[in-house]
């Protein structure tokens, strides 16, 4: 399995060995509908014909499209990244890429603030504090070994930076993989998950059924004692279930939860 360069939070990543063998590889091209990091997408790409990868974070998108192409990010950003004692190069190049953004900025800011977890506040601003890290050794490694393995397949990915109701699924060959964010869990990203997401996406999984291809979603089936209807639902629909094991204690912000990770399928 290839580790993608981001240390991303929620990476599905240690779960992909439970994963990866429950996909419907009957079809041609594959949708990661929620890439993040992009485990998922990165460790499929032979498998299918075409890849369409995408994510709502717009700059996300373009570090994962940057490192297709060419080296000149890896240069960039590794200028931008702080020095580990820097306090304040950080709090500068957070406010610099407030309000002129740039994926080299926000991979910056990603190798260098707490715990690697970006978080943005409900006005989309970066806010998270600055983690005392930068580009390291480990990073890299992760980046020689992701680009060597990801640029061969250049020509047949795709990505997109969309709210994943307005990515098309037309045909019944598609393999759709959905990784959202949950509401009931506390990820930096949720500042864009928005209130009737989790009813919208129910419906767009069920249109993706009508239409003859694919879906699978993974997500927390219980936690912090709260459940998630939208996972709920999709079982109780009689949607093939299977559950994976998993501690989430890094996404949480006190204490140590186990939680039901499940993937549904309607395959
Ligand atoms: C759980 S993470 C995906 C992790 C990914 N599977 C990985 O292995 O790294 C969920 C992702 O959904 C993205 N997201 C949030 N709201 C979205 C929306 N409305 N449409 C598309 N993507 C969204 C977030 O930016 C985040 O990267």
């Amino acid at each position: 399995m290839i580790e993608t360069p981001f240390n991303y939070t929620g990476s599905k990543f240690k779960l992909l060995e439970q994963i990866l063998p429950e996909f419907d590889y009957t079809k041609p091209y594959f949708v990661d509908l929620f890439m993040g990091g992009g485990s998922v997408y990165t460790n499929v790409v032979d498998k299918y014909q075409k890849i369409l990868a995408n994510d709502i974070i717009k700059d996300l998108v373009g570090i994962h499209q940057e490192l297709l192409n060419s080296d000149d990010i890896i240069e960039i950003t590794k200028s931008l990244c702080p020095d580990k004692t820097d306090a304040e190069s950080f709090l500068k190049l957070r406010d610099d890429y407030n309000s002129n953004p740039s994926p080299e900025k926000l991979w910056a800011l990603m190798l260098s603030c707490t715990s690697n977890m970006m978080r943005f506040n409900q006005k989309f601003k970066f806010n998270q504090t600055f983690g005392k890290r930068t580009w390291n050794s480990s990073t890299q490694n992760k980046v020689e070994t992701f680009i060597k393995h990801i640029r061969p397949f250049r020509d047949k990915i795709r990505f997109t930076s969309n709210t994943f109701h307005d990515v098309n699924i037309s045909s019944d060959k598609v393999m759709v993989y959905a990784d959202p964010p949950y509401s009931n869990t506390e990820a930096g990203y949720n500042a864009y998950w928005k209130k009737d997401d989790d009813d919208k996406l129910y419906n767009f999984l069920l249109d993706i059924d009508r239409k003859g291809s694919s879906f699978m979603i993974s997500g927390v089936l219980n936690h912090n004692g709260e459940t998630c209807k939208l996972l709920t639902n999709l079982i109780e629909d009689k949607f093939n279930y299977k559950v994976l094991n998993f501690d989430y204690n890094k996404v949480s912000r006190v204490g140590k939860k186990e939680t039901d990770e499940v993937i549904i399928m309607n395959y």
